[in-house]
């Protein structure tokens, strides 16, 4: 019992235990020396020994729901994460130091930032001279060679400006408008700028958004998130297929399904998709200009929007991602 006692004052954690009442049974030492925890917390009902409103309103949050719970706050100028495991007799919650972690997230950001910000303008240059010596060139030969560096530019382009929206995303420095979004003009939009890659797979886009159909959102984020699944749908797609879009409402909220009747993921894949550079097949993906930067964007902009998006897929036959947003 003693070493327990010895490890539990000496860890770089904090721990604190409430009973069914709400009173503290227990704090450890790391609580008290973070001034999160007074120091005669014993018996005493969690919300008046607990020194943060947040973490206090979290508890009352986890307890009442009787759900396990995770919270971040700040405290005396040091950022934290809570994670309240909810037991029938007793809740064990524990407090870790998220400050250093948080920092480093924020110099990778700003380090990813600024280099895509560095090299947006030489590439801009680089693709300005190559197109005008490819106006110029008249030998079909080197203009073949000139339209393939020029293609390779162009990948470079979008990876940076890919790298650039999605870092201001992940910091939340970006700010979301709420405009009221029509969203089957939206679509149409989206599949106005894909009309000669459709035609050319022979796949057939279909825009079943009902007449009228509103959203609460920012239109430009909206339009990139939407025209990347839509893009997407297309690309991972089999000649003289479909892709579909619907919109219904459930649960006070919008969903919104981009559908095709493509390749498909394969199970094993889907946890992952939305995660950074993630390709199921890279060898495909980099052929038709992928980065794996699509999904992770579209997922940042339906947590912007206080949304979510979820996909369903069978291999072979065809995917649906569905996007949750604001109705109001
Ligand atoms: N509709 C789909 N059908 C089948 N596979 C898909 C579909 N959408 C995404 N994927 C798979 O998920 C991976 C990640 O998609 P994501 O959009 O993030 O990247 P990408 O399309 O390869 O590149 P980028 O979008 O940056 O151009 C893709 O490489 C592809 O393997
Ligand atoms: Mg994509």
């Amino acid at each position: 019992m003693s070493l327990l006692k010895e490890f539990l004052s000496q860890v770089g954690e904090g721990y604190l235990l409430i009973d069914k009442e709400g009173r503290v049974v227990f704090g450890n030492d790391f609580l008290i020396r973070r001034g999160l925890l007074k120091r005669d917390f014993e018996g005493k009902p969690y919300y008046e020994c607990v020194n943060n409103l947040t973490v206090v309103s979290c508890l009352a949050e986890a307890l009442s729901e009787k759900s396990d719970k995770l919270c971040n706050f700040d405290h005396e100028e040091r950022e934290y994460s809570l994670y309240a495991f909810v037991g029938s007799d007793l809740t064990v919650v524990r407090f870790s130091d998220i400050t250093d972690l948080r920092r480093y997230e924020r110099s990778r950001r700003e380090f990813v930032a600024n280099v895509s910000h560095e090299l947006k303008t030489p590439i801009a240059v680089l693709k300005s001279l190559l197109e005008t010596l490819y106006e110029e060139e008249d030998r079909e030969e080197k203009k073949a060679f000139l339209e393939k560096v020029l293609k390779r530019v162009e990948d470079m382009r979008r990876l940076v400006e890919d790298l650039l929206i999605l870092t201001k995303l992940e910091s939340g420095e970006e700010r979301i408008k709420r405009e009221d979004i029509n969203l089957k003009m939206l679509i149409d939009e989206i599949f106005e700028l894909f009309e000669s890659q459709a035609l050319e797979t022979k796949i057939d886009l279909k825009n079943s958004v009902e007449e009228g159909f509103k959203i609460k959102g920012d239109w430009d984020k909206l339009f990139l998130l939407f025209k990347n699944l839509v893009d997407n749908a297309i690309k991972y797609n089999k000649e003289g297929g479909k892709v579909e879009v619907k919109a219904y409402k459930k649960d006070g909220v919008a969903v919104v399904e981009v559908n095709d009747t493509g390749i498909g993921i394969p199970k094993d894949h889907l946890p992952f998709i939305f995660e950074r550079f993630y390709r199921v097949d890279p060898s495909r993906s980099r052929e038709m200009g992928g980065t794996g930067l699509g999904l992770s964007i579209v997922k940042h902009i339906a947590l912007s929007h206080g949304g979510k998006v979820e996909v369903e897929s069978e291999e072979g036959k065809g995917s649906t991602f569905r996007v949750y947003l604001p109705l109001e």
